[in-house]
């Protein structure tokens, strides 16, 4: 909206706020329910996860732990502490967030003023993007290679120039490729002093062994960096919004904490997240799971002639003959939400979560009929 198409005249927004572009959210299932007719949406536009969450979370949210009559802890004490057992990472140096994206936004805000610049990669998670625009500051976007990958030389050619921020996603949302930790240590090489590495790990927990781990560089204390999880994913409590910061020294974490709002984690999703982080064997029963179908999901897509990013998340970005939205809106007719990709140069690409073993069944057979006219 421009100012003078404001509420009234004399009252002027933030012009970073009103020029934002829309971050593309997945579809609601109410809307899909009623554009396709089918009662059975597999809604796989968010990468949530199909298999739930732990029993662990519904039990401890209906014991007394959970008492809703009082303001939360703003200090997240239980469930830093927590994590700081399971991280080996002290927890004055972590920060919880209403979701990571709560500290995608609290980082932007915290690390950027208007004029400072930010680095990110395209296709990208939109508030890499989005956020630091809110603050303010320009964006770089490097592109993914052809086959994509990291463009590793082009990332350190603008990292050179000193960004105040570089937000990188690995693994990468939307594409699925984790870093190698020979690739990490380039960049971080390449960093220059003025520059705050963000490695946002939301899919951590769904990649094979040996990648680049953002925490042992976030532990080792020398390297200004914030490593940004969440349990949205691997621990299925997107519902919820609980995520969180890790930062190399306290410091940091205490600026980082001072952009977010006092009760930002409500009671409920600290007594889910406490629960769900104890129960590790719940989780890595679902990240296999979800890897198993991922690799068949993978397959059946090669089958059809559809080009599919390598992934180590839990989901595929494939490229169709056709626009993304048209894709989308044919998947959608046969009750299936994806994620048509709209950034300029991948409006052929299409995000799909992976489901369950039925939802990812539906995918291929769907798309079987809308590429290759099988009935
Ligand atoms: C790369 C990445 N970062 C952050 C998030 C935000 O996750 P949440 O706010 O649910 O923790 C997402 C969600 O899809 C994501 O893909």
């Amino acid at each position: 909206m421009s100012v003078n198409e404001s509420a009234r005249p004399g009252i002027v927004p933030n012009p970073h706020i009103s020029a934002l572009p829309i971050y593309n959210a997945g579809m609601n299932i109410r809307l899909a329910r009623q554009l396709s007719g089918h009662d059975d949406i597999a809604a796989l536009a968010s990468n949530e996860n199909p298999n739930g969450c732990s029993p662990k979370v519904m039990e401890a949210m209906a014991s007394s732990a959970f008492n809703p009559s009082r303001y939360s802890d703003p200090a997240c004490t239980e469930l830093r502490n927590a994590l700081s057992r399971l991280l080996d990472l002290p927890p004055g140096q972590i920060v919880v967030g209403n979701g990571s994206e709560e500290m995608v936004a609290a980082i932007s805000r915290a690390f950027l003023v208007q004029g400072s610049s930010a680095l990110t990669v395209t296709p990208s998670f939109g508030l890499h993007e989005i956020e630091p625009l809110a603050a303010g500051a320009r964006v770089t976007k490097v592109p993914m290679t052809s086959d994509m990958g990291f463009d590793i030389p082009a990332l350190e050619a603008a990292l050179a120039t000193g960004p105040a921020l570089f937000f990188l996603p690995s693994p990468s949302n939307p594409v699925g490729a984790a870093l190698t930790r020979g690739e990490l240590d380039r960049l971080v090489a390449a960093t220059r002093p003025q520059t705050l590495f963000v490695l946002d790990e939301a899919y951590f927990e769904y990649m094979e062994e040996g990648q680049a781990d953002g925490m042992a560089l976030v532990r080792s204390g020398n390297f200004p960096s914030i490593v940004l999880r969440t349990f949205s994913k691997a621990y299925g409590l997107a519902g919820l919004r609980v995520g969180y910061a890790t930062c190399s020294n306290p410091e940091i974490a205490r600026i980082v904490a001072a952009a977010k709002p006092p009760f930002n984690v409500n009671a409920a999703a600290q007594v889910a997240a406490v629960a769900a982080l104890a129960d590790q064997q719940w989780m890595k029963q679902s990240v296999e799971r979800t890897k198993t179908e991922r690799a068949r999901l993978a397959r059946g897509l090669d089958e059809l002639g559809v080009f599919t990013a390598s992934s180590q998340t839990n989901f595929l970005f494939f490229r169709t003959t056709l626009p993304s939205e048209h894709a989308a809106k044919a998947l959608l007719a046969d009750g299936i939400i994806v994620k048509p990709w709209r950034e300029a140069g991948y409006e052929n690409w299409v995000r799909v979560t992976i489901g369950t073993p039925k939802q990812n069944d539906r995918v291929l057979a769907s798309l079987n009929h809308i590429l290759n006219g099988a009935s």
